[in-house]
């Protein structure tokens, strides 16, 4: 088959399944398959897939038409211009995830020798882009699941940082040193079990359950984390959360002991994350 055969008849094969954007999803899962760019697709219509190139896209698709997400097809996703491998083990590292780099760096830039932790490290997307980004920073990642710290493990290999971060399989902040830190960072769970139905079906099905939801209320994690942390930093240092906008008002109201709060809007003008600083 012809790869503009082929292409043209994956997106009516996604379009029919109610996939979200098929064109893009059929390039992405192509690109894969021939282990190729965008240009490449482009340049080359006339192109005769190969019997197996052929299988492997129309397996691709069938996955992606059932809703698996393409990231967990591709085994990748980009996060702050780099490249982390992903599996159905950690959550897909989201763009909103950066406001929370963006929020830490210019603070952490100014500390010499920063003590960071991030808590709940999934992909490691967040402790790996903070070892890149700050050559002095000591790194702590941590995580209650086994397999996703496999995945951060391989992805700090990968970006040549698995010798500045020091990986842990724990409950948020167990066993991890008091009055340390200067800065703890988190992606925690926010999702509140009630609001289940709101949830985009592809994330309820194929993303990890204990990365999404929190609880009930979805401030049940972040309800144990915030006095965590409050042990874990030093005085004077800080904790920057990721929340949704359901809870950041709450998230704030918990926060009664702390200075300098600041809700960190989206691009959309949602609260993202929420700065707090350890008096
Ligand atoms: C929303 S995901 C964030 C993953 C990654 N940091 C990111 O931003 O893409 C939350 C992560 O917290 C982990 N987690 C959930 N409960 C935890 C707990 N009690 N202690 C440590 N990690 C936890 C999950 O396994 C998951 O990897």
């Amino acid at each position: 088959m012809l790869l503009r055969n082929a292409f043209t008849s994956a997106v009516q094969q996604l379009t029919d399944a109610h996939v979200g954007s098929p064109r893009l999803n059929a390039e992405i899962l192509l690109m894969f398959v021939l282990n190729c760019d965008r240009a490449y697709l482009y340049a080359h219509p006339e192109r005769e897939l190969t019997p197996d190139e052929e299988a492997r896209y129309r397996k691709a698709l069938g996955r992606r038409a059932s809703g698996v997400p393409s990231q967990y097809i591709t085994g990748h996703q980009e996060f702050w211009g780099l490249d982390f491998i992903v599996t159905p083990a950690v959550l897909i590292p989201r763009p909103e995830t950066e406001h929370l780099i963006a929020a830490l760096l210019p603070l952490a830039k100014a500390s010499p020798r920063p003590r960071i932790a991030d808590v709940g490290t999934g992909s490691g997307c967040i402790a790996i882009t903070l070892a890149k980004e700050l050559e002095e920073a000591e790194i702590y990642a941590t995580d209650i699941s086994t397999i996703a710290l496999e995945v951060a493990r391989a992805n700090a290999t990968r970006h040549e940082q698995q010798a500045r971060i020091k990986f842990q399989e724990t409950d948020l902040l167990y066993g991890l040193p008091f009055n340390y830190f200067d800065f703890i960072v988190s992606n925690p769970p926010y999702v509140g079990e009630s609001e289940e139905e709101a949830v985009q079906l592809e994330v309820r099905k194929h993303e990890p359950r204990a990365a999404v939801f929190a609880g009930p209320s979805g401030t049940e994690v972040i309800e144990r984390l915030i006095p965590e942390a409050h042990a874990a930093l030093k005085p004077g240092g800080w904790l920057m959360m990721e929340v949704s906008g359901t809870i950041a008002e709450q998230v704030e109201g918990l926060l009664r002991d702390w200075g300098e709060i600041k809700a960190i809007p989206d691009l959309q003008g949602i609260p993202r994350v929420i700065v707090a600083n350890k008096m």
